[in-house]
């Protein structure tokens, strides 16, 4: 049951209206559809498609005359009535069971209320639909349900009418003035209260804003609305874009399978990104629900006005809107350095789970050709490696040229279905671009490498820039073929200055953005007064691994000056991967750690270094994860790994002790708390200082734990305390752990980073995580818990998952099936954390081997799942 994307057809039929009557109950809810559909000029096919799964169909009429079997035909999730006229009618009355359904997917009860998710393929767990994103609608919506039980009932667009029915009941209608595909469809029926405000738009229409929460979380919407605020200015100011509805209403709902859904009008949310204040989110939080809140409502362009053709051109809504919302991120904070630090993170992001995910046997292009499942491909190929290829137009156009290709997307395709294709037109059109050869980027699966060599001629004044690229096979590309890679390069001089840069006789700034499209190619700088340091890859201008044979020497000088601080930051990361995959091979052998002063003295400066930011001064000062030094080796020994690492850890923190209390007791935030960057940073340096004393405890840094885990103002204070205690293995871990519990049982979203902590730490190994799935608040069945444990667990402590008697695996296989029962897009998530299996030592392999099989032949495996498991068999 593979689909691929060159099978694709147009809809036989196109819908322009869609009238949906709900009668809402949680055993038995009544869905009637009227739909006017019209054969489509396009398609050479002839009959009616319609799909539709778990429904109970009760009436079937076209043009007035009802349908018996023989009409149609039901196989396989598939409604097709074969002959039909040109002009349809059709009316269906179908049944649904919402509280059954813990797929969390279609029509669903999340603590006695009503909710909806439509994407990808959720529309046909409601009615009988032609369930594709380039069938697009306009949609009238009537909802009918218990007053007392269902207060609220909202769906998309403008309410246009409500009131009472007889038995305690009541209706609202809704209207949507935008034609938008079914998986755009939503709606909510319950018990809930709302901050709302007017907000004035450019052209000075008012709208209605609106955040629905459960009652008793409206003291955790401030930071939601504010950002939501943002957003709609941001898109205005930046895009010439703006909210096209007159209300726009975001709703929080704590069962929820992803992060947030970007229905027209009534974005539905997970609340770890809605809900906020100081006493129960961290900075970290703050910060994802900004991102969040501005993808989403970013979505209402980039994904509702313009769609998709069909779902392997997922990125082109995907990757563009998280490149609009990275770039929100950044411009929040405002300042050069600031928006360093997200671009930091970004690149941390993508090595710690994107990279694997091209190497591993899930491995797939941007724009995938073929999968099983398409939940399965929201995947941080599709959402962050999308957002990278969509960033490499801005570096290669500039800010204004890429303008101009969004404006030219827009005037083109507004109101329209469209390829990912199509977007790469509109850039190359409006800037008077070649970009045919970008196209593989969209393509092609595998993280390319760039190969870099450099040769200064004293004589000429010449460097010789030597770039080469390649990529690795992936499953089912064998070859691949050049990219077009921006290459953004600076030459330091000795005195950590920027050289003024001359290329092929064109002159540029500090940094000049070179096209590799050859295997590859010689560039020559000319005027090269002195022997460069080259800084290449700048702001980490593609999504590549980039080997240059740096010397120690190179990486000090780049990590004390480059003036781009991502190289800048990228030197202190080369730096220590070296140096931990050194200590991984001798904990491997048993032999000797050592860790040399220069290392530690380039961490000291760059930590005691006040004209840098703090928030930069942190992420310098944060080691590369044991994943990412897993993706470095050949054969991963999680636990010498992890050894490694420790060791390194402790060994800062005994060295730098002084200096860590110094800046812990200067990056203190007294006052009120402020989620700003600024305050973050400094939290954020306080605590990773606070962090490495931890790894080299003493009486002091144990009381300062306990004092910061007792006195803290803010969640982030608190949980970062309370992580030391824990990872230090203090003796007032166990009585915190109880306090923070006790403290927070009423608040959901903190009990589940209780368990998170719990699971991810050092000294938790499989045994405890079992005592901790019999805690009364654990439960599989709410994804954010299940989470916050099990994938914790198996993706956060590699050295006790991969525990070596392979018990970790048996866990794993356990609660992939329990969970695949309940809820396989969840389940199909915490399958994927065997991807890398082939990676590790014989013994290791063998036993995850037994526990793919275990799960590969379980009975009734969703499709989900089966995809994963068979994928990391087969390849
Ligand atoms: N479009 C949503 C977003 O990126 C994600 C929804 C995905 N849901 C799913 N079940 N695959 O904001
Ligand atoms: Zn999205």
């Amino acid at each position: 049951q593979t689909i691929y994307r060159k099978d694709y057809t147009p809809p036989a039929y196109l819908v322009d209206t869609v009238e949906l009557g709900f009668d809402l109950d949680p055993e038995t809810t009544i869905v009637a559809s009227r739909l006017t559909m019209r054969r489509n000029p396009d398609s050479t096919e002839a009959g009616i498609e319609l799909y539709g799964q778990n429904l109970k169909l009760v009436a079937l009429r076209m043009n007035g005359a009802t349908l018996r079997e023989g009409d149609y035909r039901i196989s396989s999730n598939v409604l097709r009535i074969s002959k039909a006229p040109d002009q349809v009618t059709l009316e269906i009355e179908t049944l649904t069971s919402p509280a059954q359904n813990t797929t969390l997917n279609g029509l669903y009860v999340s603590n006695g209320n009503f909710f909806t998710q439509c994407e990808a393929e959720g529309f046909r767990c409601i009615t009988y639909f032609p369930d594709r994103p380039d069938v697009m609608a306009k949609y009238t919506v009537m909802l009918r349900a218990d007053k007392q039980k269902y207060p609220v009932l909202l769906s998309n667009g403008n309410l246009v009418e409500a009131g009472d029915l007889p038995d305690g009941r009541h209706y609202a209608k809704w209207e949507d003035p935008f034609k938008k595909p079914s998986y755009l469809f939503a709606l909510v029926a319950a018990r809930l209260v709302c901050q709302e405000e007017t907000f004035k738009l450019m052209d000075g229409r008012d709208a209605l804003l609106q955040v629905w929460v459960e009652d008793g979380n409206l003291d955790k919407t401030d930071y939601a609305m504010q950002s939501l605020k943002n957003s709609i200015r941001w898109d205005e100011e930046r895009f010439g874009l703006e909210l096209d509805l007159d209300r726009f209403m975001i709703v929080a709902v704590s069962d929820f399978n992803m992060g947030a859904m970007e229905n027209k009008g009534l974005n539905i949310f997970n609340t770890k990104f809605v809900l906020a204040n100081s006493r129960v989110a961290t900075d970290v939080d703050y910060a994802g629900i900004e991102a969040v809140v501005g993808h989403e409502y970013f979505h209402n362009w980039t994904g509702n006005r313009v769609t998709c053709r069909d779902w392997f051109q997922l990125s082109l809504k995907e990757g563009l809107t998280v490149f609009r919302d990275q770039e929100f991120s950044a411009d929040m904070i405002g300042t050069d350095s600031g928006r360093a630090v997200t671009r930091i993170e970004q690149v941390r992001t993508l090595r710690q789970a994107q990279f694997p995910e091209d190497a591993g046997p899930m491995a797939h292009p941007v724009r995938p050709d073929s999968f099983v499942e398409i939940n399965n491909f929201y995947t941080v190929t599709v959402y962050e490696k999308g957002a990278e290829v969509v960033r490499m137009y801005q570096t290669l156009l500039g800010r204004d040229g890429f303008r101009k290709g969004m404006d030219l997307y827009f005037k083109r395709h507004d109101e329209q279905a469209v390829e990912c294709d199509d977007f790469r037109a509109a850039m190359a059109d409006a800037n008077g671009r070649d970009l045919a050869q970008f196209e593989r980027w969209y393509s092609q699966a595998g993280t390319p490498v760039l190969t870099a060599s450099g040769k200064y001629d004293a004589r000429w004044l010449t460097f010789e820039l030597t770039l080469s690229q390649s990529c690795p096979a992936t499953p089912g590309q064998p070859d691949k073929l050049p990219f077009h890679i921006p290459v953004a390069v600076g030459l330091l001089g000795a005195d950590g200055k920027d050289l003024p840069l001359t290329v092929g006789g064109k002159q540029h700034g500090g940094t000049a953005v070179l096209e590799l499209t050859e295997a590859s190619q010689v560039f020559r700088f000319t005027g090269v007064k002195e022997e460069p340091t080259p800084s290449i890859l700048r702001d980490f201008s593609a999504p590549v691994v980039l080997n240059y044979p740096y010397t120690d020497d190179e990486l000090l000088h780049l990590f004390s000056h480059d003036s781009d601080p991502v190289n800048r930051w990228e030197a202190g990361q080369r730096l220590a991967m070296e140096r931990l995959l050194k200590l991984t091979a001798a904990s491997a052998h048993g032999s000797k750690q050592e860790l040399d002063d220069t290392f530690i003295e380039a961490m000291r400066k760059i930590l005691v270094d006040e004209s840098l930011d703090a928030a930069f001064r942190e992420n310098a000062l944060l080691l590369p994860s044991e994943t990412m030094v897993a993706e470095q080796m050949e054969v991963v020994d999680p636990q010498a790994i992890h050894r490694a690492r420790q060791f390194m850890r402790r060994v800062i923190g005994e060295r730098l002790r002084a200096d860590l209390h110094a800046q812990y007791d200067a990056n203190l935030t007294p006052g009120d708390y402020s989620p700003d960057a600024i305050s973050a940073g400094k939290r954020g340096l306080k605590n990773i200082a606070l962090a490495y004393l931890s790894a080299a405890p003493d009486e002091h840094s144990d009381a300062l734990a306990r004092r910061q885990f007792d006195e803290a103002g803010n969640m982030t204070d608190r949980v970062a305390a309370l992580v030391s205690l824990i990872h230090s293995e203090s003796a007032g871990a166990a009585l915190a752990l109880e306090k923070f519990y006790d403290e927070f049982d009423n608040e959901a979203l903190v009990i589940d980073k209780w368990f998170a902590m719990q699971a991810a730490a050092p000294g938790t190994d499989v045994a405890m995580v079992r005592s901790l799935m019999r805690h009364p608040a654990f439960t599989l069945k709410n994804p954010n818990r299940a989470r916050s444990l099990l994938f914790n667990f198996a993706n956060g402590n590699p050295a006790q998952f991969h525990a070596p008697d392979g018990s970790g695996y048996a866990y794993w296989a356990e609660q992939v099936m329990a969970l695949d029962k309940l809820n396989p897009q969840v389940a199909a998530r915490l399958a994927r954390s065997m991807d890398r299996w082939r990676r590790y030592s014989p013994a290791l392999q063998a036993q995850m081997k037994t526990a793919l099989q275990k799960v590969a032949g379980a009975p009734k495996l969703s499709n989900d799942v089966t995809e994963v498991i068979t994928k990391a068999l087969s390849n």
